[in-house]
């Protein structure tokens, strides 16, 4: 193993002694985008960087070419192209006065077959990767999988294309990923721990489980766009053991204090978390509709890992796990939107909790929305903050952000949220940092580019990076 090298201990005790952080913030409060490798990495010109061994890969082409309707037209190797320009975007992101960034390892790029042997060059890619941070004062936040899973473990198109792939490994649904994953972690822990200490198993594990078993919205389509109550329950259990498996891996073998604050390794889960709300705040039926939505989407994944009890068949019965929990050092939180839902008649008659619609997209009629047609409500970030901080574990709000174009809205939806943030921490709650969704505009998964999250725009062709004005008012919030 590699000892740190002096000179990256001299500069990161110099970059945070110097740096000027926004006093009403806790101490080590980290201020940090977050992007995704498929979301971000491809996009060079001579396409060496493309990655075609990953599910949504061979999931956006099919649809692409076939042109089913269920994704935009766009295809991810058009990207920024951050696997080569990397150390750009790292410079952008410092020049902002941040402290840390979240990124991801792509799984496929280091396992692209079931040989189990790394590839050497990807290994050596992430290092250099993670290096290029620590050298900037940017402490590294590392998701293992977020959204996309190797081909080998996930034919996306066993469910839409029977006659050719039915065949294929289905994903979540088998018990092979589950293992496989927490190899793969086993793997990244004693790889990378010299230079990670922050983790996190799995990015939004609902909405692989709901987006790829129970997602109703035409053109946004997740694999395997099946329609399937069952197989969504056996994907979620299958996601909460690899993260319980991965948790106890991580925490095995990465023993390395790489920055010297005494933690060896802080692992979490990153939840999406939505403020659920009534359509009629006066209907006991909407209200129930409303619990059932916060059951299914906010918690039932965090009673699992971070209280250790497993409602297994979502009937609102919970029994003990301690296999699955509890396995969480904090909770990643993501924040994107409020949304008001309404109560139908339960839509599978196994399942009572699923018995509900949301209002979106008809609520931006009336209501300040996104480019997404997401409802912008600030005071929806402290009230899932409430719900993460009930399990007693430390927050961080591992992405909030929105699809602004024109950066009409970004720089105020910036400044309310993150006074959310402070509301929170003022009336007690543990929050160690806030990461803004995202650092560039990327490949926003079925809804290709048009979507704009970036506090950075990147030109198609040069790949070159413009900073939008709400770039500023980030940086101005840190510094105050
Ligand atoms: C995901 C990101 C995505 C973002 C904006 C989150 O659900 O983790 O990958 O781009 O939301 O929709």
């Amino acid at each position: 193993m590699k000892k740190t090298p002096v000179y990256l201990l001299i500069t990161l005790i110099l970059f945070s002694s110097c740096s000027k952080k926004n006093k009403s913030f806790p101490e080590n409060f980290l201020w940090g985008v977050a992007v995704s490798a498929f979301q971000t990495e491809m996009g060079n010109r001579e396409g060496t960087n493309n990655d075609p061994n990953s599910d949504w890969w061979l999931w956006t082409h099919f649809n692409v070419e076939n042109n089913t309707g269920r994704v935009s037209k766009d295809l991810p190797e058009n990207g920024p192209n951050m696997y080569d320009l990397y150390e750009m975007d790292f410079d952008n992101a410092k020049s902002l006065g941040l402290n840390a960034f979240r990124l991801s390892i792509e799984w496929s790029r280091i396992f692209p077959d079931d040989s189990g042997i790394p590839v050497a060059k990807e290994v050596a890619h992430y290092h250099q990767v993670f290096q290029a941070l620590r050298e900037r004062g940017l402490k590294p936040l590392v998701t293992l999988h977020h959204f996309t899973t190797p081909l080998w473990l996930h034919d996306p198109l066993w469910f839409i294309d029977r006659a050719n792939h039915g065949n294929g490994p289905k994903g979540w649904l088998d018990d092979r990923t589950v293992h496989e994953f927490v190899k793969y972690a086993e793997f990244c822990a004693k790889e990378f721990g010299e230079e990670i200490d922050l983790w996190a198993t799995i990015n939004e594990p609902m909405v692989v489980s709901i987006g790829g078993y129970l997602n109703p919205l035409p053109g946004n389509a997740f694999p395997p766009n099946e329609l399937n109550p069952e197989h969504m329950v056996t994907a979620t259990i299958n996601l909460m053991k690899a993260h319980a498996g991965a948790y106890r891996a991580l925490k095995q073998y990465d023993n390395i204090d790489a920055d010297g604050d005494g933690i060896a390794s802080f692992v979490g889960i990153v939840q999406s978390m939505t403020d659920f709300a009534p359509l009629d705040e006066t209907d006991e039926d909407d209200k129930v509709a409303a619990e059932h939505a916060s059951y299914l989407l906010n918690k039932w994944f965090l009673n699992a890992v971070a209280r250790g009890v497993l409602d297994s068949n979502l009937d609102g019965e919970a029994e003990p796990s301690p296999e699955l929990g509890p396995t969480v050092d904090y909770i990643g939180v993501n924040y994107y939107t409020r949304m008001r839902v309404y109560k139908l008649a339960p839509i599978f008659p196994d399942y009572q909790f699923i018995d509900f619609l949301p209002s979106f997209p008809e609520d931006c009629e009336n209501n300040p929305c996104s480019d997404m047609d997401y409802m912008i409500y600030p005071p929806g970030l402290y009230n899932v903050l409430l719900i993460a901080s009930s399990y007693g574990f430390p927050l961080y709000i591992t992405e909030n952000g929105i699809a602004d174009a024109d950066d009409n809205q970004r720089p105020q939806f910036i400044r309310d949220h993150i006074a959310q943030v402070l509301r929170a921490i003022n009336d007690g709650m543990d929050i160690r940092g806030y990461f803004y969704w995202s650092l560039v505009d990327n490949f926003e998964w079925a809804l290709g580019f048009s979507k704009k999250f970036g506090l950075f725009s990147f030109d198609p062709a040069t790949k070159v990076r413009t900073m939008r004005p709400s770039a500023e008012v980030y940086s101005e919030i840190i510094g105050d």
